[in-house]
């Protein structure tokens, strides 16, 4: 059986993200599998430009979802909202003329400073992606608070707790992709 194809979508392009280091951990608590991170460094979507030629890093990040068995989508909340760099990354997808969203097996984690976890944000982007109708991974929810003290030096999580619900998150997008 070939490896399941997961595509991770991180709502902050900070070298040091932690929400990067949450989409690894992941990715390690999944499993084998082929794993790549989408570029969501895009330029801002703009309506006058889309008709020319759609950036070649729009249509990229369209693709690598297109293919994918599952989405995980790690998402930073900049005051209280979901990034700009991950609705843009979403906005830009909704503009491709084949949809690539329906049915399509997908978890949503955040991990904010705050103490509730990007909770605000996460729930922004389950409203974002709804109109798309993908299949999300409803539970369990995970928010990693204070998150700057989650991550040991090798970028793994420390707490037990956490560490649970990522892996009860990656068993059930396990189970949504089967
Ligand atoms: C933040 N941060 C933040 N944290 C939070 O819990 N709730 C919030 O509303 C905000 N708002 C906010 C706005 C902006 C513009 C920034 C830059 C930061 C703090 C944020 O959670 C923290 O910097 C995270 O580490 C950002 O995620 P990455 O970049 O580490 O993935």
């Amino acid at each position: 059986m070939t490896d399941k194809k997961i595509i991770g979508l991180c709502g902050s392009l900070r070298k040091g993200s932690l929400n990067r280091k949450l989409l690894l951990e992941a990715v390690r608590l999944y499993g084998k599998c082929s794993f790549k991170e989408a570029n969501l460094n895009l330029p801002l979507y703009n309506g006058d430009n889309e008709d020319v030629e759609k950036p070649k890093s729009t249509l990229n990040l369209h693709n690598d979802i297109k293919a994918a068995d599952g989405v995980i989508i790690t998402s930073p909340e900049y005051n209280k909202g979901i990034s700009g760099v991950l609705k843009n990354a979403l906005d830009w997808v909704s503009r491709m003329p084949v949809p690539v969203w329906k049915e399509k097996p997908v978890v949503i984690m955040s991990a904010a400073a705050g103490r509730t976890g990007g909770e605000t944000s996460q729930y922004m982007v389950r409203a974002c992606l709804t109109p798309f109708g993908p299949r999300i991974i409803n539970s369990p929810i995970v928010c990693v608070a204070q998150a700057s003290q989650q991550f040991d030096e090798d970028g793994q999580i420390i707490s037990e707790i956490y560490l649970e619900s990522v892996k009860e998150a990656m068993r059930n997008l396990q189970k949504a992709m089967n």
